[in-house]
């Protein structure tokens, strides 16, 4: 999948990029385009250079089916900028992806608009890479479509009922124009989930009557101390964006969406409610929004349920795992984490070596890599590929357990993607001199959800 013999994909691409000629001059859409350098250089930019945008970016380069450059990078603080263009740079000499790194200060942007500014340093046809909090995903789409850019966007997509709603339409517009989209939900890349998921639908554990999924684990990310001055409110809430709502959809989302949506995904659908618990026990200083435990009931079309438990508390039992239970049988979704999968089936209900069907064999390639490779191989050979609806989809399922549990409700997918409450209104116009989405009160701490008190929205 990542190999490839260049004289090969240079025939493709010749024959991909004259059908695209006829048809951009027949549709008037936007289309994969040759570029000057080399032919079929695809050439990255880079919003949002943390460590996964770094990572992302490493894989992107890493895919071996042809040329591929990262020119220009964005972000809002020159230190996190200059660190990953220091790092990939490094990576690129150190022969991990030879000359793939050029990115000269003149390409270098640091501010809101700074996505706006290295997306024009590209061609139509080009990638940007979306990989700042989720906030800021729509408007950064919505430039990139504009733009004529495919996308490779991590997850989640969107953290509300309205910028779903949006980010839906984009989707459609995006396939219009024929450009390419990649979503992080990096589980669905990995060929483990994918033959298991097979397995599933050819009848191996029989019917699915439930699935029950766990990121249990110490608190991490979301947990946060109060502003000690060194940054403006603005700067101080994106820099700790797991702590807002506005800002990531907290934890909830940051953390369960891969679990939710592998489990969907080998249900083969989208809940249709949500009903949930949590609270906040052990705060100290903390003064974020999460809740540090969650428990969520989704219930699907067909009356089956899906079970989430989520914990971010020291000193209790760890999980971080997912399972799908059927008239015949279990299936291992994920055993520790994203990667590896370690899938198998069993005949019943026990983890037992005796009862065990089928293992997925291994090591297992990474995932993070495919779902490059497989980004890339759609542009180069032009496939129809767009995950930002299911990415969409994936968001606002999570929003709606979690909006469940801040609120104490049961919140339906209709209601949720139809709610009204942004959290973030005025995202695509904030300046560095702008105020902060959330304010805090004269206490110091922001607003949290109390459910069954503050049940139309969730703060
Ligand atoms: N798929 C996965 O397994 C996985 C793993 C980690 C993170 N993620 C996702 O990746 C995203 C980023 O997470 P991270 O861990 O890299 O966080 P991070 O804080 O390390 O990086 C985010 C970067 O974006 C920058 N930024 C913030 N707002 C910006 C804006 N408006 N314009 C330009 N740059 C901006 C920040 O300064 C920072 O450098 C999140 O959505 C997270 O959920 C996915």
């Amino acid at each position: 999948m990542t190999g490839g013999d260049s004289r090969e994909t240079r025939r493709e691409f010749l024959k991909v990029t004259g059908r695209l000629a006829a048809a951009s001059a027949l549709a008037g859409v936007v289309t994969p385009r040759v570029h000057a350098a080399e032919q079929n250089t695809i050439q990255l930019a880079l919003i949002g250079c943390g460590s996964r945008g770094a990572g992302a970016a490493t894989d992107a380069l890493s895919v071996g089916n042809g040329p591929i450059k990262l020119v220009a990078m964005a972000d809002i603080f020159q230190n996190r900028l200059e660190g990953s263009c220091n790092r990939l740079s490094n990576a690129a000499q150190r022969k991990e992806f030879p000359g793939a790194v050029d990115v000269p200060k003149d390409r270098q942007f640091v501010g809101f608009d700074a996505y706006k500014k290295a997306m024009d340093c590209l061609k139509p046809g080009d990638v940007a890479i979306l990989t700042t909090p989720p906030a800021f995903r729509w408007p950064h789409y919505k430039y990139a479509i504009e733009k004529g850019l495919h996308v490779f966007m991590e997850k989640p997509v969107t953290v509300d009922g309205p910028t779903t709603r949006r980010m839906l339409a984009l989707a459609e517009e995006a396939k219009k124009k024929n450009l390419k989209a990649g979503v992080g939900l990096v589980v669905r890349h990995c060929r483990a989930r994918q033959a298991l998921h097979q397995r599933i639908r050819d009848g191996e554990i029989g019917d699915i009557v439930a699935l029950r999924s766990y990121r249990m684990h110490g608190p991490v990310a979301g947990y946060t101390g109060p502003n000690g001055g060194q940054l403006s409110e603005l700067m101080y809430q994106v820099q700790k964006f797991h702590a807002f709502l506005w800002a990531s959809g907290g934890t909830f989302s940051d953390f369960y969406i891969h679990f939710i949506d592998e489990c969907c995904w080998m249900k083969d659908g989208w809940p249709i409610k949500a009903q949930a618990n949590g609270g906040r026990h052990f705060r100290g200083e903390q003064i974020d929004q999460n809740f540090d435990n969650y428990s969520v009931e989704y219930t699907f079309a067909d009356g089956v349920k899906l079970f989430l438990f989520g914990r971010s508390i020291e000193g209790c039992y760890r999980e971080v795992a997912s399972y799908v239970h059927g008239t015949k049988g279990l299936g291992i979704i994920s055993t520790s984490g994203h990667t590896p999968g370690r899938c198998r089936t069993y005949k019943g209900h026990n983890i037992a070596k005796n009862k065990m069907l089928w293992r997925f064999p291994q090591p297992e390639a990474n995932p993070y890599e495919l779902e490059w490779a497989d980004l890339i191989e759609a542009i180069r050979q032009d496939k129809p590929y767009n995950e930002v609806e299911r990415g969409a989809k994936a968001s606002l399922v999570t929003s709606m357990g979690r909006m469940a549990a801040h609120t104490g409700r049961v919140i339906t997918f209709d209601e949720m993607l139809n709610c009204e409450h942004e959290f973030a209104p005025d995202v695509d116009k904030l300046t560095m001199n702008s105020p902060a989405p959330l304010l805090a009160g004269p206490d110091g701490k922001y607003p949290v959800p109390q459910p069954g008190v503050v049940t139309d929205r969730e703060y």
